[in-house]
């Protein structure tokens, strides 16, 4: 059962006066850097930085309704319209609310999805989809892209770029527009799909598309923003922190779509494994500022295709172990697991292009929220942490087509977190009664080649074909219907009974040249 938040702050909400600095994730290095910096990595490590605050309002009360989430006016009245920088008090890294670029993201309500809870066999009450695609790029992406810009801005960036499968393309084009800064696209040749190019294209962004995948574009064009000032890349990837800061914010507004309540369950596809890596830095915080003293449990789904995590979590048992990871041989593990998957040439494949991702850069953050979002104070608790799991192609296809049949709609990555929520509770490791909130990350229309090819069994992208024959073989197939051009041939096709029609009359009515 969900568990209640406790009482809570009066955090300022005016100009922040928290001091925030990046800091390495290693907590044998933990060197810190100004948030005026534009790094990548730690200067002095290498490993993946956090955005790190020193809250002011350690050790005040709070009060009981989290008043302290309310606007602030911004220039024009963006801030207030958006459900991240309502929650401005958690990401205090900006230095003037008018450098805040925004679009009115995160305006995305947790859906309490009763239909496929009964028909999954969840716990009436107990399932919910925390539906991203509402986004105003139809992504999460938007949630970390608005801070990314805030920051940005605060650095002068001229250019900014980044490499995707998709969905940061579209979001990075987007907020782009709203700025003087200059988007440059990496994606991967044939790696995209059509909604999410055509987002990128539409938005004028420079589009590379780069002979490799996702993972060839990333190191690309990671090596550019750190080794090649020349180019003046502002990395917008999940690699950068800010970015994440605003993906905290998917999380908060779970917890105000339950009232505040911490739910057993948080379950969320993983790809590059930024948003997983978000949803712990939350927990972590939220837990820090006394908001908490509960946690959820994560899980986090791959793509069978792209199951790097699982196979190093669930396999190799690779873990954080409190930020040991860097000295206890445990990332030398994962190195070498890397070192045999170039030797075996393995890339990532799966229909799911958004989670195509075989080299996930934020894996020792996702290996931390793992740890953190244990269940501690849920019924879901386990020491071991969360969990990893993989689904295949097929799998990912029916579960995105029953999202859509019970109403949401989403693309194939994000069926996966359904997916892999009912495998979980099939497993038993979901327990009836536990509270789950699943995260659709994407629009059911940034790929709608792969659901016209489930429904009928076509290859949209391949051209015009006709209808194959036969019904494809998903169980939730839903192919058009062929008719001729004829009353009754079309009435009959709606279910009509036309034994009692005299169609023959009503036909030349409708024959007769009158405009129907
Ligand atoms: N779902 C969707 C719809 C995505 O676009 C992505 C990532 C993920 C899940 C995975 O999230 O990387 O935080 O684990 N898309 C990236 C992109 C990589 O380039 O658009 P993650």
């Amino acid at each position: 059962m969900p568990t209640t938040v406790r009482q809570q702050g009066d955090i300022s909400l005016a100009p922040p006066v928290c001091a925030a600095v990046q800091r390495c994730i290693n907590p044998a290095c933990a060197a810190e850097y100004p948030t005026s910096d534009t790094l990548i990595s730690c200067r002095t490590c290498g490993s993946l930085l956090d955005v790190r605050y020193t809250w002011p309002h350690a050790g005040r009360s709070f009060p009981r309704d989290w008043s302290w989430v309310r606007s602030v006016p911004g220039p024009y009245g963006h801030p207030d319209a958006s459900g991240v920088w309502k929650f401005r008090a958690l990401l205090p890294f900006f230095d003037d609310v008018s450098r805040i670029v925004s679009i009115a993201e995160g305006r995305t309500i947790l859906q309490r999805a009763d239909g496929l809870a009964a028909h999954l066999g969840f716990t009436p009450g107990s399932l919910h989809l925390q539906y991203e695609g509402q986004n105003p790029s139809g992504s999460f992406k938007d949630n970390g892209m608005t801070a990314a810009f805030t920051h940005a801005r605060m650095v002068g960036a001229k250019v900014c770029a980044c490499a995707s499968t998709g969905n940061t393309s579209a979001s990075m084009a987007a907020y782009a527009l709203q700025t003087d800064i200059k988007a440059v696209i990496f994606i991967g040749d044939g790696k995209i799909a059509y909604g999410k190019l055509s987002q990128a294209l539409d938005y004028g962004a420079l589009t590379l598309q780069v002979a490799g995948d996702f993972d060839t574009c990333l190191a690309r064009v990671r090596f550019i923003a750190e080794k090649v000032p020349q180019a003046g890349v502002y990395l917008m990837n999940s690699v950068n922190p800010f970015r994440l800061e605003g993906q905290k914010t998917v999380m908060l507004r779970v917890l105000e779509g339950l009232g505040w309540q911490v739910p057993d369950w948080v379950v969320v596809p993983g790809g590059n494994l930024g948003n997983c890596s978000a949803f712990g830095k939350a927990f972590m915080e939220l837990r820090e500022l006394g908001l908490i003293d509960r946690v959820p449990r994560l899980a986090v789904i791959n793509a069978h295709g792209a199951r790097t995590l699982d196979r190093v979590y669930n396999e190799l048992g690779c873990r954080w172990s409190a930020g040991n990871y860097f000295t206890d041989g445990t990332k030398q593990r994962v190195d070498a697991e890397y070192a045999r998957m170039d030797a075996a040439g393995e890339r990532a494949s799966t229909i799911a292009s958004a989670i195509e991702i075989n080299r996930p850069v934020n894996l020792p953050k996702a290996l931390r929220a793992l740890e953190v979002m244990n269940g501690a104070g849920c019924s879901s608790f386990d020491p071991s942490g969360g969990v990893v799991r993989s689904v295949d192609d097929e799998t990912i296809r029916h579960y995105k087509a029953l999202v859509g049949r019970f109403g949401y709609g989403c693309e194939p990555a994000s069926g996966a977190s359904l997916a892999g929520a009912h495998i979980l509770l099939n497993e038993g490791v979901i327990k009836p009664g536990q509270t789950v909130a699943c995260v659709l990350t994407g629009h059911i229309l940034k790929d709608p080649d792969v659901t016209v090819a489930y429904h009928t069994g076509l290859d949209a992208k391949s051209g015009k074909q006709p209808l194959p024959q036969g019904r494809p073989p998903g169980v939730y197939a839903n192919p058009p219907v062929k008719v001729k051009d004829d009353l009754g041939d079309i009435l009959r096709a709606m279910g009509v009974d036309t034994s009692t029609i005299d169609l023959a009359s009503i036909g030349a009515v409708a024959s007769a040249g009158k405009d129907y």
